[in-house]
């Protein structure tokens, strides 16, 4: 159903309540997610994104709510990636000649998706578009998150459209941030920060600070993903800042996987250890825990205490992709420690260790390795490394 944001300016986009999996199925999105599209009405008539490419027929029949989609003028490809220029192809069938609208980045991309001959118009920051009472207004944002990502600015409305910054994977009934679950929202705000965001957050920093110095007034924040931040909008960009900032909680996250439970036994121990020193924690077992979630813990938690029993000289290969997030998503202010058990040759705790130095996330003891089921002396010793991380946590 097509929402008017402010007078002229509606939401043209699409509620998909059934996508649990992301980029593939790089990101799990428990809440669904929404592709938002805009639709300007001025003297010209403008689109700002699209939605991705099995909606697009729903795009289509919500333009024509609106308007004939051949009375479009310009199209803004604010970013390349397909959950946003899905439409591009059903929309062009209708305005072959019209303007589409890029970042420096963003020609290469769109026309690397589409192939096709479209009248791209490459823009720069501070670039504006008068499209009659008021202008749109344009800010590169590379990195935020891709080469070729962009913002826009509808001027007179003071509407910022930031395409993926400030969204959030949240199919809702309701389009704004005040007609929904808070917790929920900040729920998903923030998975979508530590997930996608978090390598970037130096660029978020001095992205927040540019546009801020431009002294835009700013009504609305309406991203392309979820809902749109209408009341008390630039609460989404002090959260930004202070996520950007990675300042984590006294809190720590163990990880582990498991064959036959002496490495889980040695993760309770390691919390036992914790939690006699009040530093509250959460577990994850990881053969049965989802990826993004545990993403997110680890975001917000100062210690990451990672354990694996050795299998084939090397950790247990459930544990090799949130290793390689960890690697990827370049965490800032972290701890770390590893553990596991082993029967012959006991490479697994030393891999983790490496792994951390390569993360550039500091070990702050030495591992504990247990021989087959750990003994008591071994659990003490596990007891001992969570006092210890506890301690490096205060
Ligand atoms: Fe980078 Fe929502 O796509």
């Amino acid at each position: 159903m097509v929402t008017e944001l402010a007078k002229g300016v509606y939401w043209v986009g699409v509620v998909d309540w059934g996508l649990r999996h992301f980029h593939g199925y790089e990101l799990s999105t428990h809440r669904g997610s929404t592709y938002n599209s805009y639709l300007i009405l001025d003297e010209k008539v403008v689109l700002v994104d699209t939605v991705w490419g099995p909606f697009q027929d729903q795009l289509i029949a919500n333009l024509r709510e609106i308007i004939d989609p051949a009375k479009i003028d310009i199209v803004v490809a604010n970013h390349s990636e397909t959950d946003h220029s899905g439409g591009l192809p059903a929309v062009m069938r209708y305005i072959p000649k019209a303007t589409v609208v890029v970042s420096s980045r963003g020609e290469e991309s769109v026309e690397g998706h589409y192939h096709q001959p479209w009248n791209f118009k490459k823009v720069k920051t501070g670039e504006k578009i008068n499209i009659g009472k008021n202008d749109l207004v344009f800010v590169e944002a590379p990195m935020l998150h891709w080469p070729d990502s962009m913002f826009t600015y509808l001027t007179g409305k003071n509407i910022l459209l930031p395409n993926d910054a400030f969204g959030q994977h949240y199919a809702t009934a309701f389009r704004f941030n005040d007609q929904v679950d808070q917790e929920e929202l900040y729920e998903e705000a923030l998975k979508y920060y530590a997930n996608i965001l978090t390598p970037f957050s130096n660029l978020v920093t001095k992205k927040i600070e540019e546009v801020l110095g431009l002294n835009l007034p700013v009504e609305m924040i309406a991203p392309s993903h979820g809902v749109i931040w209408r009341q008390d909008p630039i609460q989404i960009v002090k959260k930004y800042q202070e996520w950007a900032a990675q300042i984590p909680q006294k809190t720590a996250v163990i990880l582990y996987d498991t064959m036959w439970e002496g490495t889980r036994r040695m993760a309770e121990a390691i919390g036992a250890g914790l939690a006699a020193e009040g530093i509250p924690f959460k577990m994850f077992y990881m053969a049965v825990s989802d990826r993004n979630d545990v993403i997110t813990e680890i975001f917000k938690a100062k210690a990451v205490i990672v354990g694996s029993p050795t299998l084939n000289q090397g950790v247990l290969s459930t544990l090799t992709p949130v290793l390689e997030d960890i690697r990827g998503l370049k965490f800032q202010n972290k701890i770390g420690a590893a553990f596991g058990t082993y029967g012959w040759s006991g490479e697994s705790v030393k891999l983790l260790e490496e792994h951390f130095k390569n993360c550039k996330i500091p070990v702050v003891a030495p591992g504990v390795r247990a021989k087959w089921q750990p003994k008591p002396a071994d659990l003490a010793e596990c007891v001992k490394l969570g006092k210890t991380v506890a301690q490096a946590i205060k």
